[in-house]
């Protein structure tokens, strides 16, 4: 079943993390309520036990939470080494000091199987606030340190999603506001309490003799605390262990070499991911999501036989195949792939690569081929434009000019992919088919003239002649992907195509007109064949005329391309 194939052991992770995290919003925004009253509180409880304690959703509940905890201890155990970002490791260290403080957390969670008795509000006040002081700061640890763990691995999850510039600032207030509304809420609740404690009334009618720990029921919830936490870091020595064992192992399986672009060769024991050994010895290597086999932009292009390389696992095989080199066995994941023999690799992509860049690229399969309206606009005369002014004034009209331009593009579902001095490179058909393509870079056509004719008039006092354009446009199949050196990485189109574009842009100031457009995009839009003048012109590079449409003032293209 092909969704299951991507489904590997980070996708259960996040999902068992995401109900975990469900759990502790809703207990925050209990907490929370104190601050309206510890009645509000105490109320809200009963539907948080309602739920929680529902026995499916506690099913699900502590199933997620021990699977949780053993693949964060299986991740453990599989690091080869930990180079890894600050948030990563704090994530990592957090999450296995969570158990330790939920051990001591024990004894609250396990009075209601052994001794059939719920902590309300009211007794884990008397708790932890009067009986034993020392515990609310463990309280407060615990909420921190969970809220915190949660919160990076949802940022890890979400960062790579294109909504989550949009979303973020709500996301960062919801996860400063929330825990600081649940300590206040704590505290608030806990002052109540203090002083409803000292009215003996309040005591006979909340705390009655069997509603609390007995000296020997506390005893015995010491003694599973303290076996818990003991168990606990046995686990985590055995983990340990079996690393240095693992170690041991692969050194005596032997040590291999891997060899970088640009010569370097690392020696690292058979086993290692590539991209380990690239952080290993700190050599820079793109890595977005951290090695979650999530983001593909540690991608690597084996040099040689891919044949001597293990199967790519089927969550690397998914990965793969969603950027559309799947086919291609040479291209593997630096992440996932853990090379058996020496090899030589080069990246495909730059290791400043950053998840902001990763969300503006356009998700299209690496190096594809497909149907793309590229269309060329021109500023006329900007160079005498800048003999005659100051240069911050000739910068100020080329923005304004580019700004009326991508506007216009955008409004049309297109988008202005580069600007290169005073001209603007268009493209159509990123989200749509040829048809659409076409018939939204001929909106496009009209929009500019409308925009450029505001710009004139606005600036009609500053300017000695009106600001005048040129456009080509042209269909065909380029190739899309990234193009570029280190952080300056655009993405782009390439091909015979945008260079016809490119051309007929030029041969607008020759033939006196405004706009020509080819044949192929004319008939894709359904613009019939007497909207505009058809001639054969020829293209430089090109040995055959090509078929366009002369429009001699821009703004009658909205005219006929409706
Ligand atoms: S680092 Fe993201 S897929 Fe390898």
């Amino acid at each position: 079943m092909r969704p299951l194939r991507g489904i590997g052991v980070r996708q259960v992770r996040i999902t068992c993390g995401l109900i975990l995290f469900s759990y502790l919003l809703w207990h925050f925004t209990n907490h929370a309520l104190g601050n309206i009253s510890f009645e509000v509180m105490e109320a809200g409880l009963q539907y948080h036990f309602m739920f929680w304690r529902n026995p499916v959703v506690e099913t699900v509940f502590y199933t997620a939470a021990i699977v949780h905890w053993m693949l964060g201890l299986w991740a453990l155990y599989e690091r080869r080494q930990f180079r890894y970002p600050l948030p990563e490791i704090t994530q990592l260290v957090l999450g296995l000091s969570i158990p330790f403080l939920i051990v001591v957390h024990l004894g609250s969670r396990l009075q209601a199987p052994l001794f059939d008795r719920d902590l309300d509000y009211a007794h884990s006040f008397v708790a932890y606030w009067i009986s034993r002081p020392y515990m609310r700061w463990v309280q407060f640890a615990l909420l921190t340190v969970a809220w915190t763990h949660g919160c990076i691995g949802l940022y890890f999850w979400l960062r790579l999603k294109r909504s989550f510039p949009a979303v973020a600032p709500y996301l960062l207030a919801v996860a400063v506001l929330l825990p600081t509304l649940a300590l206040l809420g704590l505290i608030q609740g806990a002052r109540e309490v203090v002083a409803l404690y000292a009215t003996p009334e309040w005591r006979d009618a909340n705390l009655s003799p069997g509603s609390t720990a007995s000296p020997a029921e506390r005893a015995v919830l010491d003694t599973i605390e303290l076996y818990a936490a003991v168990a606990y870091a046995g686990v985590l020595a055995l983990i340990l262990g079996a690393r240095a064992v693992r170690l041991l192992g692969e050194r005596h399986g032997g040590i291999i070499s891997l060899k970088y672009p640009d010569g370097r060769v690392v020696r690292v024991p058979r086993g290692t991911s590539v991209l380990e050994a690239s952080l290993r010895n700190r050599i820079p290597h793109a890595s977005v999501c951290g090695g979650r086999a999530r983001c593909s932009t540690c991608r690597i292009r084996i040099v040689g036989d891919p044949r001597v390389l293990p199967e790519p696992s089927s969550r690397e095989a998914f990965v793969l195949e969603r950027v559309g080199v799947g086919a291609d066995p040479s291209i593997r994941l630096a992440c996932q792939l853990r090379p058996q023999s020496d090899i030589a690799f080069y990246p495909l992509f730059p290791p400043q690569m950053t998840a902001d860049m990763l969300r503006r690229s356009v998700r299209f399969r690496a190096d594809e081929e497909r149907y793309l309206v590229s269309m060329f606009i021109d500023m006329r005369r900007s160079t005498s434009m800048a003999e005659k002014r100051l240069p911050f004034d000739t910068m100020f009209f080329i923005n304004r000019f580019v700004a009326a331009v991508a506007g216009a593009v955008e409004e049309a579902g297109g988008k202005a992919n580069q600007f290169v001095g005073d001209g603007v490179l268009a493209l159509f058909g990123l989200a749509c088919g040829p048809e659409l393509a076409c018939r939204g870079a001929l909106d496009a056509i009209g929009r500019i003239a409308v925009n450029i004719d505001r710009l004139n008039t606005e600036f009609a006092h500053d300017l000695t002649e009106p600001i005048r354009f040129g456009i080509g446009v042209h269909g065909g199949e380029v190739v899309v992907g990234d193009v570029g050196y280190k952080e300056h990485v655009v993405f782009t189109a390439l091909g015979d195509a945008v260079n016809v574009a490119a051309r007929l842009q030029d041969l607008t100031k020759e033939l006196g007109c405004e706009v020509l457009i080819s044949e192929e995009v004319c008939r894709r839009a359904g613009l019939t064949s007497d909207a505009a003048s058809a001639q054969e012109v020829t293209v430089r590079g090109r040995s055959v005329p090509l078929g366009v449409r002369r429009v001699e003032r821009a703004r009658s293209v909205s005219a006929v391309s409706a």
